[in-house]
């Protein structure tokens, strides 16, 4: 592992307008010093998962693409809402596809999870189930702090797309600061 911590961020949300994606694009501004967030290469164009188009065609090139990101990176950090109470079906189909590459990008990954949504609860229920997942596919969750947006709404500039509420800038501060000493406990362990 390089001095410098190199983390990814993946959006669960392709709207345009996303208050996920507001909160993701505060991170670098929150990271502490040594820590790196970037943007993941987006999982927009995947294809519907199919074990034919794999076998006939091959994986797509933006899922490849995805997976080298993920395997170059130190840790990954899921931004993500809540649908039905579970993982948008985009990012399910996106884990679900990088999932049956060799060499399973999440193997051993140090993966942190964030949520947001308007209502009372944050998302907090997505959760659950991409630590679940994240479970079968040999991944490192960080356990604690946990970062659930609830409000989110309130919490935002919709207008500029800046994360403005100070507690929530701070308990996600106080996330990646754990991440990153996660990172250098259990990173490599894949
Ligand atoms: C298909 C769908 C299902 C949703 N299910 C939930 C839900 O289970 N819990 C919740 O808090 N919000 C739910 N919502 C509302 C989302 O939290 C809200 O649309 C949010 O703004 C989506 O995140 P984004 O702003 O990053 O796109 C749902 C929205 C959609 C489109």
């Amino acid at each position: 592992m390089a001095d410098q911590l190199n983390v990814i961020s993946i959006c669960g949300s392709l709207r345009r307008g996303s208050f996920n994606r507001m909160v993701m694009n505060a991170l670098p501004s929150l990271a502490p010093a040594g820590m790196s967030i970037k943007e993941a290469p987006s999982f927009a164009e995947f294809p519907l998962y199919n074990a034919d188009v794999q076998n006939s065609s091959g994986f797509p090139g933006p899922v490849t693409m995805l997976a080298d990101a993920i395997r170059a990176a130190d840790g990954v950090i899921f931004v993500t809402p809540e649908y039905n109470f579970s993982i948008p079906g985009g990012l399910k189909n996106a884990i679900d596809w990088v999932s049956r590459l060799q060499n399973q990008p999440f193997a051993g990954k140090p993966i942190a999870i964030q949520s947001a949504a308007p209502g009372p609860v944050g998302g907090a229920r997505v959760q659950y189930d991409l630590r679940k997942s994240m479970v079968f596919l040999d991944a490192r969750t960080l356990n604690k702090p946990e970062v659930f947006v609830a409000t989110v709404g309130s919490r935002v500039d919709e207008k500029t797309g800046q994360l403005t509420d100070e507690t929530t800038r701070n308990i996600i501060k106080q996330q990646l600061e754990a991440f990153a000493k996660f990172i250098v406990r259990h990173g490599g362990e894949g």
